[in-house]
This record gives C-alpha cells, sequence and structure tokens, in this order.
C-alpha cells in the first residue's frame, strides 16, 4: 500500500508523512531529502547546475536514505549529509538540481526501487511528485496546501528547532521577510518546471492546513487509509 503526499514547501507534508508511517509501522520516504543530497554534492563539486553535469556525476553517486525517528538520515558516497542538507542553500540547490532530468530520472528509480524494497507493510511518502510522477497508482493521495504566511512561519520554526538554516530567530520580522520570499520563489520554481512540476494529482484530495494541527492531518490521512 502506497500513500502519496504532496504539496509545496511548509505545507505540513514531512511532519504528516513522518507520524502516519509511524503510526502504521510503513516506511517513512523523504523524497526531497533525496534531491537536497544531490544538490549537496553539485556544490561540494562546484558543478553548473546543468543535465551534462548531472550525466557525469550520478553514475557514480551514491545516495542513501536511513529512516530514523525523529528524521531521514542521509548519506552520500558514504559520508552522513544528513544536517547539511537541512540548510536554506541546500533547499535552494534541491530545487535547482530538481530540474534537470538526469537526476529526475535516477531519483525517482531509486524512490522506486525503496519502496519495492521495504519489508514494510506500506510506505507513506512525500515530494512534489509522488502521486503525479513517482507512483500514480498509489492508493491514498493528498495536496497538502497552505498560505505563505503560514509556511513560512513553520519553516522559521524549523530553523530555530535545528538552528541550519541561518535564518535567524523567529521574532525578527526581517528574517521572516526572507523565508517567506525563498519559498514563494522556490514554489515558483517547483510549479514551472518543464519536468514532474508540483501539482496535484488529478485524484488527491487537497488538504488546507493552515489551521489545522498536526494531529488533525494525521487523522484525516488515516481516516484515508482505513477507509481503503
Ligand atoms: O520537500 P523539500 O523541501 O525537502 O524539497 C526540496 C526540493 O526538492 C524542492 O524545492 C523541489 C525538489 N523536490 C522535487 O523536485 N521532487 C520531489 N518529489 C521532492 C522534492
Amino acid at each position: 500500500m502506497i500513500v502519496a503526499l504532496d504539496g509545496p514547501a511548509g505545507s505540513g507534508k514531512s511532519t504528516t508523512a513522518r507520524r502516519v508511517a509511524e503510526r502504521l509501522g510503513w516506511l517513512y520516504l523523504d523524497t526531497g531529502a533525496m534531491y537536497r543530497a544531490v544538490g549537496v554534492a553539485f556544490r561540494d563539486r562546484g558543478l553548473p547546475f546543468t543535465a551534462a553535469a548531472a550525466r557525469d556525476l550520478l553514475p557514480a553517486l551514491d545516495v542513501r536514505l536511513r529512516p530514523a525517528p525523529d528524521r531521514t538520515r542521509v548519506a552520500l558516497d558514504g559520508v552522513d549529509v544528513t544536517d547539511r542538507i537541512r540548510t536554506a542553500q541546500a533547499a535552494e540547490d534541491a530545487s535547482r538540481v530538481s530540474k534537470l532530468a538526469p537526476v529526475r530520472e535516477a531519483m525517482v528509480a531509486l524512490q522506486r526501487t525503496v519502496a519495492r524494497e521495504t519489508d514494510a507493510g506500506g510506505v507513506v511518502a512525500e515530494g512534489r511528485d509522488v502521486g503525479t510522477v513517482v507512483f500514480p497508482d498509489a492508493d491514498v493521495k493528498f495536496f497538502l496546501v497552505a498560505d505563505l504566511d503560514a509556511r513560512a512561519r513553520r519553516r522559521l520554526a524549523d530553523f530555530a528547532a535545528s538552528d541550519a538554516g541561518g535564518a535567524g530567530s523567529g521574532g525578527d520580522p526581517a528574517a521572516f521577510e526572507k523565508v517567506r520570499a525563498e519559498i514563494a520563489e522556490r514554489d515558483r520554481r517547483d510549479e514551472s518546471r518543464a519536468l514532474a512540476p508540483l501539482r496535484p494529482a488529478p485524484d488527491a484530495r487537497r488538504l488546507d492546513t493552515t489551521a489545522l494541527s498536526v494531529e488533525d492531518q494525521v487523522d484525516e490521512v488515516l481516516r484515508a487509509v482505513r477507509d481503503r
């Protein structure tokens, strides 16, 4: 059984997907973490964000995800990059590399392999194109949305909690504006790209999380799973 949760940055998909997977004892698959890891690899090597560079880099690149209770651990060629993929820079770079066809082909193949090989009874996968491209036959699909302000507030709170973003602390209006602008720009890029753009699958249920608690979101998805 596959549950697909897609939506823009800060819509609540990661928290919801992780908790739903926990409750069901299923595999949590964070597809964004893969694009973030590839972005880190590009930056470390000083590569231009081009398809040609991706074609050279990817065959030898080893991206591994290991689900952990708090968050997915990610290794790049055997080196743990879990903290490094969560910075604002890594989010930007992920969005840039995710436009490239060789990157998408390799990551989609990896996502399908991980799902096929798991021993868990099901998979809860989150991203931008999970319900449209990666698992078009997913049993349950949601498209999460939330107001831009709410999403920027959540992202700032994440940064404050992990201390990874360098975006400043929660009460700083300049930091808020910066994060808000970064998210808007990333949405625009993810929605307007030619390949697997961020968009709801025709059969996805839309869930507006602006005023919902995490528990409400989790319950909504669990209800849909049980109804199947
Ligand atoms: O969900 P996230 O913030 O970790 O995703 C980082 C970037 O990766 C996002 O801006 C676009 C890209 N991405 C994608 O293109 N397809 C996915 N399925 C997941 C993420």
